[in-house]
């Protein structure tokens, strides 16, 4: 019997995206953006973990360190983009943390206890910045094991000489399941992407599950695709010598942002990696409206549950299980 999809409102009602923050989106780690943010003594950025605002700080003794962006006096956010500081002030009372987390000033009172910033955990592959909200966490490299093997065994692309050649940004009128959906599996490839994607969702394709990570693989044209459960998508094409690495952040129930981070080999031709770009924007181009007419569907009420193809599709029914989980976990 086909395994049934999600019941179509957990993607169209702004109680379930609250639900997703709160027990799902918080879950694992999870791909922040460039560590060239933090390179320097002194800098930060900011990012979020499903409803926890988090701060990653690199102080002058040049540990890299994340923390919940949030004040410890009455909890207003306490810093915002990315930048430099010698500390980080919460505007609101002025109370100022040092880059290591630890208070540093609280105008005006003492405190008879130490007071610290929440940890979270911090880490990166080559120059990619990650975060993962359980400071205990197993390691990135132990989550992202079975994608770094095939990173080095079909693509032969090594993380540690990429570098940063362009961030792309698109909303998608979809909920950020739909997206997340869309893009582990290859079921529709040979329809949508027929000039884009020869070749991909064949007898040749490989997909994998392990835990909270699902791959993909076609050894004959060097690539390699991981969703790390839930936010993350990494993909490393060894014949342009590209890696591109998605981040999936909701905006309301409806709309999902995608930043896509464009990365190429350090001597990499610039005009071929302008193409390549070209080239996978064209296939997000081919995706973009598939998601926005499932939404449309799932908030029409005409269905409630789907099907779901037991072979291209188990990667969904994986990932439909591992929200499931969490949901009921919570
Ligand atoms: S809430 Fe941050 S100083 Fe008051
Ligand atoms: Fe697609």
């Amino acid at each position: 019997m086909a395994t049934r999809t999600l019941p179509a409102d957990w993607y169209t009602t702004t109680e379930s995206l609250e639900r997703d923050r709160a027990a799902v989106l918080r879950l694992g780690w999870q791909y922040i953006g460039p560590a060239t943010d933090v390179v320097e003594p002194g800098s930060f950025t900011t990012g979020q973990l499903g409803s926890l605002p988090i701060v990653i700080t690199r102080s002058d003794d040049g540990t890299l360190r994340g923390f919940a962006n949030v004040c410890r006096h009455r909890g207003a956010l306490i810093a915002e983009g990315c930048g430099k500081r010698r500390t980080l002030q919460c505007r609101y009372h002025g109370w100022t943390y040092k880059l290591d987390g630890s208070l540093h000033r609280s105008p005006g009172m003492t405190l008879d206890e130490e007071v610290r910033l929440p940890e979270v955990a911090v880490a990166t592959l080559g120059p990619l910045l990650f975060a993962a909200a359980d400071p205990d966490c197993e390691p990135l490299e132990t989550a992202l094991a079975p994608f770094l093997e095939l990173l080095d065994r079909v693509a032969g692309v090594d993380p540690d000489r990429i570098v940063h050649r362009r961030r792309l940004e698109h909303t998608i009128a979809a909920n950020w399941k739909v997206v997340v959906e869309n893009f582990i599996e290859c079921y529709h490839c040979p329809l949508v992407h027929t000039e884009t994607l020869p070749g991909y969702g064949d007898d040749d394709y490989r997909i994998g599950q392990f835990g909270p990570l699902h791959t993909q693989h076609l050894d004959d044209q060097r690539f390699c695709f991981a969703y790390l459960f839930p936010t993350t998508q990494l993909s490393a094409y060894g014949l342009e010598n590209a890696f591109v690495a998605r981040a999936i952040q909701p905006l309301n129930h409806a709309n999902t942002r995608v930043a896509l981070d464009y990365w190429f080999l350090d001597d990499c031709d610039p005009v071929a990696a302008d193409r390549y770009i070209d080239w996978f924007e064209r296939v997000i181009g081919e995706d973009k409206p598939l998601c926005e007419s499932v939404q449309h569907g799932l908030a029409s009420g005409a269905i409630d549950r789907g099907y779901l193809n037991p072979d291209a599709e188990s990667g969904l029914a994986d990932f439909q299980r591992l929200v499931t989980d969490a949901l009921s976990e919570a």
